[in-house]
């Protein structure tokens, strides 16, 4: 069995952050979103693993990932180019996949329980394709299934206005190399784009079995801000409690928290988990971080109050006010101007940027 990531994809829905890289490289608690990807893979016993790029943001993978010997796994990458669909990606890695059964998994989605029990189910019939499935309230956003009672698919259909049961499928798939051959019968769909259920509906319509897998434990497509943030939530309440950072004396800390070895929390800064904080950054006195808040690479926060937000790494916080909910790109600055005349709000705000003040 091998494993294929899809990276590619324009991340329009989260913008600004997708200006300047991948969403793929967001981090979730700390660790960029595809990590998780890649160690779902591994806990399924995948090791050969390809990882689809698409234009946006391609070195910048590349760069990160490196040949993730470190992960004790084998990366491949391969170039799909534009975005012309999931269908269109999975094609691309069709001579990596050669005559083997892969692992097609969203490099955008993060799942509580990993892979293993989808890759098991499917393993476990004559199965051309085995899908993981969760019921949602909103099925038409989502390709949806119909199953029977044994989890046999009657039929699949992408985004429909009248859905026949409320499982969507979620990013994950098991394949048999029939797909490559459905997939190239495929043509575009309303919105432009080779639908990889497209090609899965057409597998059963040729007389294939699919298999089908309810899975347990949140999923999370991180496509927008606020999924970002409720993974990071969902990660953070997962998280072992690792200080191996500075803890001044008289810094007052409680709950979970993941501290990196460089990293330090002043005297007089309070900090209540779960929180990650990573290396090189620091808490200064008189800063309050409040739970499910993560906070990215050397960064300095300073006479803030901060909860339930994501600085990636690189920046500087220091605002007199509570910042809740929050998403802080890399290399940001947030100051207070208080003192300042004329009083008032002092923005630089690039393209797409979302301030609820
Ligand atoms: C894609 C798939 C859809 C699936 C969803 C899961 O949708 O086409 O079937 O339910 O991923 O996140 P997209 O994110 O491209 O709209």
């Amino acid at each position: 069995m091998k494993g294929i990531i899809l990276a590619g994809g324009r991340g329009t829905r989260l913008r600004p952050i997708t200006h300047t890289g991948p969403k793929q490289l967001v981090p979730v608690a700390n660790k960029p979103v595809l990590e998780y990807a890649i160690e779902d893979l591994k806990d399924a016993g995948i090791t050969e693993i390809g990882v689809v790029l698409g234009n946006l943001g391609r070195e910048a993978i590349q760069q990160h990932l490196g040949d993730c010997s470190e992960y004790g796994v084998e990366i491949t990458y391969i170039i799909q180019g534009n975005p012309l669909g999931l269908a269109h990606a999975a094609g691309c890695a069709r001579e990596f996949v050669g005559d083997d059964d892969f692992v097609m998994y969203l490099g955008d989605n993060i799942l509580d329980n990993g892979v293993v029990e989808l890759v098991e189910s499917f393993e476990a019939g004559d199965y051309a394709a085995g899908i993981a499935l969760q019921r949602v309230a909103n099925p038409e956003q989502f390709g949806v299934a119909d199953v029977d009672e044994n989890g046999n698919v009657l039929k699949l259909v992408e985004k429909p206005d009248d859905p026949p049961s409320n499982l969507a499928l979620i990013g994950m798939y098991v394949f048999s190399p029939a797909i490559f051959d459905a997939i190239e019968t495929l043509e575009p769909s309303w919105r432009g784009e080779l639908e990889i259920t497209d090609a899965i509906q057409s597998l059963l319509q040729d007389g294939h079995a699919i298999d089908s897998h309810v899975v347990e434990g949140w999923w999370k497509d991180t496509g927008k801000p606020e999924d970002i943030l409720e993974a990071n939530r969902l990660v953070l309440e997962t998280i072992d409690d690792t200080r191996n950072g500075t803890i001044e004396t008289n810094a007052e800390i409680s709950g979970t928290i993941d501290l990196a070895e460089s990293a330090t929390i002043e005297s007089g800064a309070v900090v209540r988990g779960p929180v990650s904080i990573a290396e090189g950054t620091t808490i200064k006195s008189d800063t309050y971080v409040g739970p499910f808040t993560s906070i990215g690479k050397d960064c300095e926060v300073e006479h803030t109050h901060i909860e339930n937000s994501v600085i990636i790494g690189e920046s500087e916080v220091s605002a007199s006010g509570k910042i809740v909910d929050s998403l802080i790109g890399r290399n940001a600055q947030v100051k207070s101007a208080e003192g300042l005349l004329p009083e008032g709000r002092r923005l630089v705000v690039g393209e797409n940027s979302n301030l609820k003040l």
